[in-house]
């Protein structure tokens, strides 16, 4: 375990600011730890089942029962399930959705698809969050290209991270990455603390200035789910569910998503 209060003063002697700082409560014990490892071993076999039956012609609401069943019958709960109202058991977003895709019988995969799922789930207490992208059939080149800068972007963000790193790094490597491959970075919607709640602080930015923002401490586990879009950045919330976001020029867009835990040698990758 971490010193916490000295960590503190030392970075304060530094000169670093206090919003600048993790506050105790961001930090994971030991124990809790281990419950989100318990959450994230049936996240990440949900999503492999989920990677094992997709395919042309099922409905996004056949999705939402694989993932709802899976998860019940190793133990856990599906986070999204009633989270602030939200009504389905995993976000599902096709295409132009760029998050929180509402399940439903009317979607149905089509040849060419592009598609998130993402799969939260919740074990004593303790959650882990993560989710991938499937292309359905024939995708085109262009959409699997997308889909692997998204994929790489995460990728090259965490292989920079390390403890005591500034939060601002990991926006400022994916959107550094992705603007070099001619796609654009969703600003609007972050990563975020996770662990002891669906939904914790800090706010993890997907752009920004290098060398900036949190110091990323021992024990604060993250997640990092970059958003990117084929076209403008811009988005739009669809009034009809309050929930589902959009690109605004119809382009499309890819999201892949892990939960991190930092450590004192390192980052392990925990959901994915
Ligand atoms: N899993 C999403 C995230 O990565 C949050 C979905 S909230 C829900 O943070 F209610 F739509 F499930
Ligand atoms: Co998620
Ligand atoms: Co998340």
């Amino acid at each position: 375990m971490i010193d916490f209060d000295a960590l503190i003063a030392k970075y304060q002697k530094l000169g670093v600011s206090k919003n600048d700082l993790p506050t105790k409560d961001m930090i994971k014990t030991e124990d809790d730890i281990i419950a989100i490892k318990k959450a994230a071993f049936i996240n990440n076999a949900v999503l492999d089942e989920v990677a094992k039956k997709i395919k042309v012609g099922m409905s996004t609401e056949e999705i939402n029962t694989i993932v709802h069943n899976k998860t019940i019958e190793m133990g856990g709960i599906p986070a999204p399930l009633n989270y602030e109202g939200f009504p389905k058991s995993v976000c599902t977003s096709i295409n132009d959705m760029v998050c929180h895709g509402i399940p439903c019988k009317a979607d149905i995969l089509k040849d060419g698809d592009i598609i998130n799922v993402d799969c939260t789930t919740i074990v004593d207490n303790h959650y882990a969050d993560a989710s991938r992208m499937f292309m359905i059939g024939n995708v085109s080149k262009e959409m699997q290209r997308l889909v692997k800068v998204a994929k790489e972007s995460l990728d090259l963000a965490v292989k920079n991270l390390k403890p005591f790193s500034r939060l601002r790094d990991i926006g400022y490597t994916i959107e550094k990455y992705v603007k070099s491959q001619g796609f654009s970075v969703v600003h609007e919607i972050g990563g975020h603390g996770v662990g002891n709640d669906f939904h914790e602080d800090p706010f993890v930015f997907h752009y920004g200035k290098k060398g900036t923002g949190m110091v990323l401490f021992p024990g604060m586990v993250i997640t990092i789910e970059p958003m990117v879009n084929e076209g403008s950045r811009h988005v739009f919330l669809d009034a009809s569910n309050n929930w589902t976001i959009y690109t605004d020029d119809g382009g499309w867009s890819a999201q892949w998503e892990y939960t991190i835990w930092i450590k004192e040698d390192g980052v392990e990758i925990i959901a994915y």
